[in-house]
């Protein structure tokens, strides 16, 4: 396989790539819960704090001035990112989560009326459920789910029965994270804008794989996580048209998101501050503008190309296992590939794997709905990033060609079995 850069040369920029895990080199394939971080992202952080930091928009003095530079830096350097209008358009959050209950909290009290309808996708990450489903409790909403096909791709064509004069949202998501579906996301929100219903994307699993201009999509809200694209964890993002911030109400209150604030009136700040009470995660903004420089660097296409190579070759690769069924084959995947292994449950699975110094997650992976529809509990997932390599491939089918061995001679104490686990 042809690699479009030097893949050695990347995999120094990670520190903790290189390291043994039960004696063995570590194998990261856990990538969609999260990545990893380059030394110039912790290097720009730890710099920062050694530097520049303060408390941002509150001080006169030069240290605050400087950090708020940097840091409002970051938030236009997001915005040209994912092609947002304006900067004001660019809210920090704490990650997808916190972002999607930023949107209901404010939809609850401004957009909806007892019962109205939400449509979701069976794809979705709890995330981008459970807030709607409370909201849908507190106010009698009516949740209504376009299923998925065997594939694990929507069934686009019962979107059509979906609709109706009370839907009030489409909430979906870019990219399944417990499958690796790409969603065909302009032509959903190009059915939802024909009929002006706002649409909200889970952009969790997309944004370090795939480009994103929220304006030639033309989303309402769109939100990402800072540590699935090589920042720190708790920052992410939430982008919302200017006038939805207008009319949302904020979601937290307190400090910096006031014009005024006494015993008898408060008069907030205009968006983003209206939405960004407290003192921010400062580092972890600064964090988030390396790792947007890094990503750029390397260019996301060169990213996708390397990915959807390792992709190819873990499926077929895969594939010569006897007994493994992967779960989710999509004509468009992201680099993600769920798996069955007959008879083994996923958590043995990943306890085996494991001690062969390969990371991958087991479990329902935050998206029981998706587990629900293959009757399974949990699936074992590999995920991929730009720094793994087909030799790591390679070292996850053999780990998992001794973990069926185990299982298919469990007792056998005349040597058919080696692993020691
Ligand atoms: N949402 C993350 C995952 O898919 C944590 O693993």
């Amino acid at each position: 396989m042809t690699l479009p850069w030097d893949i050695h040369r990347i995999r120094q920029d990670f520190p903790v790539l290189h390291q043994e895990v039960h004696g063995q080199p570590l194998v990261y394939l856990d990538n969609a819960a999260t990545t990893l971080k380059p030394q110039v992202v912790i290097d720009t952080v730890s710099h920062f704090c050694a530097t520049d930091y303060a408390n941002v928009r509150r001080g006169v003095h030069t240290l605050s001035a400087r950090a708020t530079t940097r840091f409002e830096a970051v938030r236009s350097q997001v915005q040209r990112f994912i092609n947002a209008a304006n900067p004001q358009e660019i809210i920090f959050v704490r990650g997808v989560t916190e972002g999607v209950n930023l949107v209901a909290h404010g939809l609850g009290q401004v957009h909806f009326a007892p019962g109205d309808e939400i449509i979701l996708t069976e794809l979705e990450h709890h995330a981008n459920i459970v807030p709607w489903f409370q909201l849908a409790q507190r106010l009698h909403l009516t949740l209504r789910v376009l299923p998925i096909r065997e594939s694990g791709e929507l069934a686009l064509e019962q979107l059509e029965t979906l609709w109706s004069p009370r839907t009030k949202l489409f909430a979906l998501t870019h990219v399944s994270n417990a499958l690796g579906t790409i969603n065909p996301l302009a032509t959903l929100l190009a059915a939802a804008k024909a009929r002006g219903v706002p649409t909200l994307v889970d952009g969790a699993q997309a944004i370090a794989h795939l480009p994103v201009d929220v304006q030639a999509l033309g989303c309402d809200f769109y939100l990402f996580s800072g540590h699935k694209l090589y920042a720190p964890s708790g920052i992410g993002v939430l982008y919302a048209r200017q006038d939805w911030l207008q009319r949302l109400p904020p979601y937290q209150t307190g400090g910096e998101m006031v014009l005024r604030a006494g015993f008898d009136a408060v008069k907030f700040a205009p968006p983003p501050a209206k939405f960004e009470a407290g003192t921010p995660n400062i580092e972890g903004v600064i964090g988030l503008g390396a790792a947007l420089d890094y990503l750029q660097r390397l260019g996301l296409a060169a990213i996708a190309a390397h990915e959807n190579q390792l992709l190819a070759y873990a499926t077929a690769q895969l594939a010569t296992l006897d007994g493994l069924r992967i779960i989710g084959t999509a004509q468009h995947k992201s680099a993600i590939l769920s798996f069955l292994l007959d008879k083994i449950h996923a958590h043995d699975a990943g306890t085996i794997l494991d001690k062969r110094g390969v990371a991958v997650r087991v479990g329902h992976h935050c998206a029981m709905p998706v587990m629900q529809h293959f009757c399974v509990a949990a699936t074992t997932r590999a995920s991929f990033a730009f720094y793994n390599t087909c030799n790591e491939v390679d070292r996850l089918v053999a780990a998992l060609a001794e973990v069926i061995d185990l299982f298919a001679y469990p007792g056998d104490t005349n040597g058919r079995s080696t692993l020691a686990v």
